[in-house]
């Protein structure tokens, strides 16, 4: 029998991933090994306090110096967990810069230095992965490199944060308010004290920019995503959803339209037989489109320390697998560079709940407000509440531009007591795909 190789990892950040990360090269070291032929073991850990106690790794291991692990030619393979731009950013490209193959779950830097990244590695002739930083566990960006080359993807749909899907979830099921439901995410450790990232869409953002990237094959940064996030989604619009057999979730939508794409984050109204409207709590999902493969979904655990930790090992294996002679599957490179559809030309179905004075004619007004911009109403269902009615209306699809317009002109009529916040109905009309 051969013996095998022997594989050195430097691992930096020891937290919630990296320790778990850790601990399955450990416990899965005999599956790795016969699988890869490589045995495979982290060498260096890189960590802000060397000198604390922690479970799991030796405490010879563990260093605060990061040349400790970038010069030490034994490490072929630098596994980057600490997280955020800086100095991320700088540890990683001096790992490229040296050749050694770089693993990331890092959406935060992708998001915002993918390109350079994923040229720098290609220039090196080393690889950069990164099938952790989007959707957890789910094996989305090998999907999308290595399966979906000839899909011609079309759309891609994706609810890409969990702490969002988690409230959004309790708010159907339980009927209590955004505020009740984010205390209880918070709670039961969903959501990070300070969730400003997530449920702004900004997570959401990050994620599909690298996903509209790795899809589409073109550069896409954060920049580029128009995000919104779910504070103004209340549960009179959660409740009125249902009525219509519909239910909401915090999308992210990536769209080709000919040789342009959009990209961007909101909440949207799914129809409740859609395949997304199933994916509960803190679970995620990416739903493909494309013509030659129709539609394709994928869901599982979008985070959580052992679940990332698992995608972070594969990519490690993957890596591994092809050390010898990386091909094009290792260089993320996007090798186009589409511009980008306006938001305001994007056709959208939208549904749009006011609170009215309840008088005769009100209906008739609002209908003209939207009908002179060309804007239809498909349905409308009208509710007293004392001397004021509430209109849940449905619209027929119409270009944002001008649905803009006239939620403008009929917020601005006297009768409308209640700012506008249309939501976008997805899956429901042909989006020219
Ligand atoms: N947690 C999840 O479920 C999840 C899911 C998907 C992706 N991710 C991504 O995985 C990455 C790691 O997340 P995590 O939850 O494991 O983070 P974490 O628990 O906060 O751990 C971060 C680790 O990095 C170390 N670190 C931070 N800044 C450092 C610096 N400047 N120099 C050296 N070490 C530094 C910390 O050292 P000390 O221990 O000394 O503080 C800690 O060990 C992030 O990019 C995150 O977005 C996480």
């Amino acid at each position: 029998m051969t013996p095998s190789q022997k594989i050195n990892i430097g691992l930096l950040g020891y937290g919630t991933v990296g320790s778990n990360v850790y601990g399955l090269l450990e416990s899965q070291a005999g599956e790795i090994e016969k699988a890869t032929g490589a045995s495979i073991s982290i060498s260096r850990i890189m960590v802000r306090d060397p000198s604390l106690p922690r479970a799991g790794a030796p405490s010879e291991l563990f260093t605060g110096n990061f040349d400790d692990i970038l010069s030490d030619a034994g490490i072929s393979i630098i596994v980057e967990l600490i997280g955020g731009v800086e100095p991320a950013f700088d540890y990683v490209t001096a790992a490229l810069e040296q050749g050694k193959a770089v693993i990331t779950a890092n959406k935060q830097l992708l998001s915002r230095q993918g390109f350079y990244l994923f040229r720098l590695a290609q220039d090196k002739k080393t690889q950069i992965r990164f099938e952790a930083s989007v959707a957890g566990a789910i094996p989305v960006i090998k999907v999308l490199r290595e399966s979906m080359v000839a899909a011609g993807l079309k759309s891609i749909y994706g609810i890409v944060n969990g702490t969002t899907n988690f409230i959004l979830t309790e708010m159907s099921r339980t009927g209590v308010r955004y505020e009740d439901a984010l205390a209880r995410a918070q709670e039961w450790g969903y959501a990070e004290a300070d969730p400003g990232e997530d449920i702004s869409g900004k997570d959401a953002a990050a994620k599909m920019a690298i996903l509209a990237s790795i899809a589409f094959h073109t550069s896409v940064g954060l920049e580029d995503v128009t995000c919104a996030g779910i504070e103004n989604v209340s549960r009179r619009d959660i409740a009125y959803a249902r009525e219509l057999g519909l239910t909401v979730k915090l999308l992210g939508v990536a769209r080709l339209y000919d040789d342009r794409i959009n990209v961007r984050v909101y909440p949207a109204l799914i129809k409740q037989d859609h395949p997304l409207a199933s994916v509960s709590g803190a679970y995620n999902a990416v739903f493909l489109k494309g013509a030659a493969i129709d539609e394709i979904m994928l869901s599982g655990p979008g985070a959580g320390g052992t679940e990332t930790a698992s995608a972070v090992v594969s990519d490690i294996i993957s890596a591994v697998a092809r050390r010898e002679s990386p091909g094009f599957l290792e260089y993320p490179v996007a090798y186009r560079n589409l511009d980008f559809f306006p938001d305001e030309e994007v056709v959208s179905t939208f549904y749009l709940r006011l609170e009215v004075e309840d008088e005769p004619g009100v209906l008739a007004a609002i209908a003209s407000a939207f009908g002179k911009h060309g804007v239809s109403i498909e349905s409308v269902i009208q509710k007293g509440r004392g001397a004021r009615a509430e209109l849940v209306m449905v619209f027929h699809p119409v270009k944002e531009s001008r649905f803009a317009a006239a939620i403008k002109e009929a917020g601005g009529l006297e009768v409308v007591k209640s700012t506008p916040r249309p939501i976008r109905v997805e899956g429901s009309h042909d989006d020219g795909q």
